[in-house]
């Protein structure tokens, strides 16, 4: 009975003594959104719809100014919305704002925490420096160009899909038919294999355990995430209890988890034998259903030439000199499915949109597209070369729709007390980067609404003036230590996939799903998630008789 009342009538009132002494609740130097004791601003944040923090964030800027603190529950933010602050956390600061600060992930316990929390999204301090060199080997340019091919085909095949919908005369909501190509990628360069989740679509294993590695929460329901910013401290007992009550849900999202895990030992495995190094190979969590259906499916492949497990399996720690466990690769590779899936295919999801929506601008793209041939067998900065228009495309709609949200990324804790610009960051205080504000500034963008290709273009007259006039004001990928490891490989995909899409399509917006002249509304999620999807026409351009598509 005591505990009991420690727990839930005693420890809410510790747990707001405790919110009352907090460096973040105390920091007078930031201007700050009026809250309360419990809820902290999430009513005010749902009042202007759901998951709408990059609205609520542009809102609180202009209000408040380029810093300011807001709370969700007892869990305080700094925002920062001015590049030059964005430069010196991620700079000079850096040694005092070297992790995310994210919360150590304890559901699941055991082997499955340390799983988790090996990640590189995750991992912290030293052991982060150590993974993240260790790693830049495997993502290095002349390694990432050997995937060209494969990532070719893989588009080639997806144009077959296209296809189908196209002589279908319907639309299609874009991102399902983008995400299974951008997980066959994954699939092949990763880890080395064919996932084939193009042809086996969303109900297969590797579909639906991709989808579980982005589901904040674990797929819980929203109270569960209120309860635990309300009562941090007693998030992770919350998060257990939860656990117990919906036990459906969350063993249904472990069993993703842990069947990405299951393929990526079992192709480790693969590899050590083929290495006759077997001994170094430790199982992950054998009698967990997800684990063993993942080696059930994978035991008897092997990984190809170049892949990064294979690389990963040969790498070596910089500062021990040995060679990863077991645990160590299968964690990042789970690591390239979380970060490297969706976000991939909401970039090419968001460059389709525009596109279609600008048919000037898909008719100049297309122009650049039309002649290219053996994109197979071109490296990445010959593709850039060749595609100035198309990738300028892209990185004006990552402009645009900033894709990572500072939900789990584009964010960091002060490990230390600083000082940025004239404000004094207390230890401790958790910052978030305002990137979708900082895309949207007219300091830093002129006619920041717009949509102008020709902000990326140094060769168009207009590159002057519409150009970003700060060099932390353009961060689809982050910036400093942590920018994102898998840039170069998502953007390779992206402009492969679109450029074979403009060869053979011209894509317009069903108007049904999208009205003349309305903007897409967007919700808040890990990514930038379009609201109701993006439904497009494709329709196969004329042949003409040289051969040409008109
Ligand atoms: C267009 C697609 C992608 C976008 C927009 C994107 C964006 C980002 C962003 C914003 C961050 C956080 C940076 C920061 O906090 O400063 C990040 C980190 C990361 N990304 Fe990506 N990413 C993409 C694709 C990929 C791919 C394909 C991979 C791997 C195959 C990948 C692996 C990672 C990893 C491992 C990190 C953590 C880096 C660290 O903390 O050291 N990403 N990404």
């Amino acid at each position: 009975m005591d505990a009991w009342y420690v727990v839930f009538v005693a420890w809410p009132c510790f747990d707001l003594e405790a919110w009352h002494t907090s460096p973040i609740h105390l920091a007078k130097q930031f201007i700050h959104t009026t809250h309360d004791n419990f809820a902290g601003n999430i009513s005010e944040i749902r009042s202007y719809g759901y998951r709408q923090l990059h609205v609520v964030l542009q809102k609180w800027t202009a209000d408040y100014g380029d810093v300011f603190k807001y709370f969700t529950g007892r869990v305080g933010w700094v925002v920062v919305s001015h590049p030059d602050m964005v430069q010196q956390i991620t700079g000079r600061e850096f040694a005092h704002f070297h992790d995310r600060g994210l919360p150590v992930i304890s559901v699941g316990g055991g082997k499955l925490k340390e799983f988790f929390n090996k990640q590189l999204l995750f991992v912290t301090g030293k052991d982060w420096e150590i993974l993240r060199s260790s790693l830049q080997p495997v993502f290095q340019p002349k390694v990432l160009d050997q995937h060209a091919p494969e990532i070719t085909r893989l588009a080639q095949e997806l144009m077959g899909k296209f296809e189908k919908i196209s002589q279908a005369g319907v639309s299609c909501n874009v991102y399902p038919q983008l995400a299974p190509y951008t997980l066959d990628v994954i699939g092949s360069t990763a880890f080395g294999v064919n996932f084939n989740a193009m042809d086996k679509g969303e109900s297969s294993d590797i579909v639906q355990a991709a989808k579980y590695s982005f589901l904040p929460n674990l797929g819980l329901p929203p109270i569960v995430g209120l309860l635990s910013m309300v009562f941090p401290s007693l998030s992770s007992f919350i998060l257990r209890v939860s656990a117990l009550i919906w036990k459906d849900r969350v063993s249904q999202v472990q069993n993703g988890f842990t069947y990405i895990w299951g393929v990526a030992a079992a192709l480790v495995k693969n590899v050590l034998d083929d290495l006759n190094q077997s001994h170094r190979y430790a199982s992950g969590m054998p009698g967990n259903s997800g684990y063993d259906r993942g080696v059930e499916c994978y035991h008897d492949e092997k990984p190809t030439e170049g892949s990064a497990i294979r690389n990963l399996v040969e790498a070596k720690n910089i500062m021990t000199g040995e060679q990863f466990s077991t645990i160590d690769i299968t964690a990042t590779m789970y690591t390239m499915i979380a970060a490297g899936y969706e976000t991939t295919a909401t970039i090419t999801s968001f460059s389709l949109y525009s596109l279609a929506r600008y048919p000037e601008i898909q008719q100049k793209a297309y122009q650049e597209a039309k002649g290219l041939q053996n994109m197979d067998t071109m490296k990445y900065d010959e593709l850039s070369e060749r595609l100035p228009y198309i990738s300028a495309v892209i990185s004006e709609s990552m402009r645009h729709y900033p894709p990572v949200t500072p939900i789990i990324a584009l964010k960091r804790e002060a490990t230390r007390g600083a000082h940025v610009g004239n404000v004094a960051i207390p230890e401790g205080a958790r910052v978030q980067f305002n990137v979708y504000q900082i895309h949207h500034d007219e300091r830093w963008y002129k006619d920041p609404t717009e949509f102008v290709v020709e902000r990326f273009l140094p060769s168009s007259p207009k590159y002057e003036d519409f150009k970003p006039k700060h060099k932390y004001a353009y961060l689809p990928f982050g910036a400093g230590g942590h920018k994102c490891i898998g840039y170069r490989i998502a953007l390779h995909e992206a402009m492969i996939c679109l450029s074979l899409i403009l060869q053979k399509f011209t894509v317009s917006l069903d108007e049904s799903m999208h009205p003349k002249g309305s903007e897409l509304c967007c919700q808040s999620a890990l990514t930038l998630v379009p609201d109701g999807g993006i439904w497009l026409k494709f329709e196969e351009r004329m042949i003409q008789p040289s051969g040409t598509p008109s």
